[in-house]
């Protein structure tokens, strides 16, 4: 634990700097378009592969009341209510959360994740956290991490679906650091992409590690045929 504290302490800069407002700037942004491409289901690697792969990775635990943090316009949240789950999502994008209660099957806050990590905004505890690709910053996301095991129950789980650092990596070297958005596939109606944090799998499991996570599994979805898996899922509960 103390060597937590001073490793995390080490390179701290401030956790809430530009680059990772610049995230919530460019999702405010994009709300309508995002939400259009989410209902029109054009995004394929979802529906080919990482849709169905959160749902069951949730599933698996057996929840019965969950917290979808960056939930968006709630897709998922609608999903897991389809089978008998409670939701709680939250989003700091105010379009993407007002979407989500129009469509209902469950309880969504705008809130931003620094007020997870400052614990000025918690609920009663869950079954488990997911987080579906919406882990995209750096200190920020270490800084919430920290602060979310206080929602989940003793026997919780969290359960994180990101890009697959194999595949996402591409011509940059295989190592932490900011790397640059781009839509590239997505159409017109998106502008300003946000930067995003790009981590190692070896990263990953310190970070949540360091955050007093135990990784339990590791999941590697892969469409039928591609040669590098759509996503990584990481099951993991409090130690
Ligand atoms: C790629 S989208 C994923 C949305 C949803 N989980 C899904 O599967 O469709 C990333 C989401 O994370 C949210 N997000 C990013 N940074 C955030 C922050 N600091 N606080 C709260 N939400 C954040 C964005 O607003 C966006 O809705």
């Amino acid at each position: 634990m103390i060597c937590f504290q001073e490793s995390k302490l080490a390179g701290m800069t401030d956790p809430w700097e530009a680059r990772e407002q610049q995230i919530v700037q460019s999702w405010n942004a994009n709300a309508e378009p995002w939400a259009q491409a989410i209902q029109a289901g054009s995004i394929a690697s979802r529906k080919l592969v990482t849709d169905a792969a959160i749902v069951n990775a949730v599933m698996s635990v057996q929840p019965q009341r969950v917290l979808d943090l960056g939930c968006g316009e709630g897709w998922l949240a609608r999903s897991l209510a389809a089978r008998g789950v409670t939701v709680i999502g939250v989003d700091a994008v105010p379009h993407l959360i007002a979407k989500a209660t129009q469509f209902g099957h469950g309880e969504f806050h705008v809130q931003e994740y620094r007020a997870i990590a400052e614990r000025r905004w918690h609920c009663d505890p869950v079954d488990a956290v997911v987080c579906n690709f919406s882990l995209l910053g750096g200190e920020s996301v270490e800084s919430m991490m920290g602060a979310v095991g206080g929602c989940l129950g003793a026997s919780g789980h969290l359960i994180v679906q990101t890009l697959h650092p194999l595949a996402a990596c591409g011509e940059h070297p295989y190592q932490d650091g900011w790397r640059e958005g781009s839509w590239r596939g997505f159409g017109a109606d998106f502008s300003d992409p946000a930067p995003w944090y790009f981590r190692t799998l070896e990263s990953w499991l310190a970070m949540l590690r360091r955050n007093g996570f135990e990784v339990l599994e590791c999941r590697e979805p892969t469409a039928p045929g591609a040669f590098t898996p759509a996503s990584l899922i990481l099951m993991c509960r409090p130690r």
